[in-house]
């Protein structure tokens, strides 16, 4: 490994690949991080010498920097407050509901909003300490979106670029926040945007058009010192080689035969897997089969759902809530139509090591992903990529995936009967049928793997409009 401050490709992202986890008798324990950023990027990472700045997932001080599965990890501390008032109140509490369609009120405290300021810069440093004369700096998502402005300020000698996880809301939305310009003012300190849909980057675009008086040609926007920046969607994706291969060992197959079999060898499994978050449309779903299972259309324990839902955000009230209707219903449904011994829905509110989770994807006949809104929605790769050609993959609407994912049967999981016959169609349909929707799609998902994303990426920050000023 270079020594610190000459690396030529610095990641910064609001989290590490790893949380760092003290137990109650002070033993400090790694965890691999949640979310499909992490899962994307320490992909790309693997096999490139960079170094990636971010918080460790633990409130307090943060240790040095330490070199994990080849990984050169910065740590960026956050004090319990700033947990409080960054990363919980303006990143999830403010953000997170407007970039998600409003499904849940979102929250405007003019102390989030400080804090937020402050933690980016802390992060524009970190990163600026890091970066080797004329490096290129990756910022990441909706955590950071002052940090490009800041870091251009610190360093204009390098090429910065920043890619969005989730979705860019539409004008009309976005300008519900306080202090809405500065964030894309904020923004504008990259050279080059990155969105997961084209609606995203034209809802960036109309933005700077609207609030700012920007001029915006093609996918240029002109920023108010005379520099042109580039928004331009490039869509991200998965490991699709790695996963593909470790779905088809041997180890894997025969786990998800064991799984069928742990579920009393039912002949349909449906599987949702999802962070518990109310983005992810898990209790339309979670409607959708009860109402199933009442109608006697489906039937336990022969017809079965098993619900990942990953913990996620836990100390927010709408995280709360939801789980606690989520977890009712399972019981409800459970309760009302489950045998002895083999539920009708088996909830699983934990991580997994990937193994696992590769074995889940291969023993699911249905996979039930139905986000009431997601940038992209990883989930719905990792199963076309996983499973054999003999399933089936309903897909909202409203996801990044959506795009791209033309064999999916594609569902707007707020109709709640057209999602539940949706199921059905998936879940009925001939295998030649289930066949050539399978293939088109994994094909689709091979082609447009995760490094090629981040080659797309590379490129066209390279590429972007404006050269950096060399000092
Ligand atoms: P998000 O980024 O909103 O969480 P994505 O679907 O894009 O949603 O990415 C989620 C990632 O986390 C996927 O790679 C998925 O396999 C992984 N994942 C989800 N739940 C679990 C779990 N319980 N254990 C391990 N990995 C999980
Ligand atoms: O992809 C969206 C995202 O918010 C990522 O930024 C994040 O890593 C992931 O989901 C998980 O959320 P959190 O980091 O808040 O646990």
């Amino acid at each position: 490994m270079p020594d610190r401050t000459s690396f030529d490709l610095v990641i910064v992202a609001n989290r590490l690949p790893v949380d760092r986890v003290t137990g109650p008798d002070g033993r400090v324990e790694l965890r691999r991080s949640p979310g499909g950023l992490v899962t994307a990027m320490e992909s790309v990472m693997r096999g490139r010498e960079g170094a990636w700045v971010g918080w460790a997932g633990e409130a307090g001080e943060a240790s040095d920097p330490f070199v994990e599965d080849d990984m050169y990890l910065v740590p960026v501390p956050l004090s319990a407050d700033e947990v409080a008032d960054y990363y919980e109140g303006y990143s999830n509490a403010s953000l997170w509901p407007i970039y998600h369609d409003v499904i849940v009120q979102p929250v405007f405290k003019r102390r989030w909003r400080s804090a937020y300021e402050k933690v980016n810069r802390r992060f524009a440093e970190a990163a600026a300490d890091c970066a080797a004369r004329g490096a290129t700096v990756w910022v990441h998502d909706y955590q950071l979106q002052l940090a490009p402005h800041i870091l251009r300020e610190l360093r204009p000698d390098l090429r910065i670029g920043w890619f969005n996880h989730i979705p860019f809301p539409p004008v009309e939305l976005f300008m519900q926040l306080p202090r809405r310009e500065e964030l894309l003012r904020g923004l504008l300190g990259a050279d080059f945007l990155g969105f997961q849909r084209r609606t995203d980057a034209e809802n960036f675009r109309s933005a700077c058009r609207r609030l700012l008086g920007a001029t915006v040609k093609g996918e240029i926007v002109t920023t108010e010192d005379g520099r042109a920046v580039r928004a331009a969607a490039v869509p991200i994706s998965i490991d699709a080689d790695g996963l593909q291969q470790l779905a088809r060992s041997e180890p894997v197959q025969e786990r998800a035969r064991e799984i069928r079999h742990e579920l009393g060898d039912p002949d349909l499994v449906l599987l949702g897997v999802d962070r518990l978050d109310y983005t992810k449309g898990i209790r339309h779903r979670l409607k959708a089969f009860g109402e199933l299972l009442s109608e006697g259309t489906l039937t336990a324990p022969g017809d079965v759902l098993i619900q990942v839902a990953t913990p996620s955000r836990e100390r927010l009230e709408a995280y709360q809530t939801l789980r606690g209707q989520v977890e009712r219903t399972v019981g409800q449904i459970n309760g009302d139509y489950a045998p002895i011994g083999t539920p009708a829905v088996s909830y699983l509110h934990r991580s997994f090591p990937r193994e696992e989770m590769a074995a889940l994807f291969v023993a699911a006949d249905v996979m039930l992903v139905t986000p009431l809104r997601d940038g992209m929605n990883l989930v719905a790769k990792e199963y076309v990529t996983c499973h054999g050609d003999d399933g089936a993959l309903v897909l909202s609407e409203f996801t990044g995936a959506a795009v791209e994912l033309q064999g999916a049967y594609r569902c707007n999981p707020h109709d709640i009967d057209a999602l539940k016959t949706t199921i059905m169609e998936a879940a009925r349909s001939p295998l030649d049928e289930r066949r050539r929707r399978m293939r088109s799609m994994r094909r689709q998902v091979a082609s447009h793997d995760v490094a090629r994303w981040a080659q797309d990426f590379l490129d066209d920050l390279a590429a972007a409009p404006d050269k950096p000023e060399r000092r």
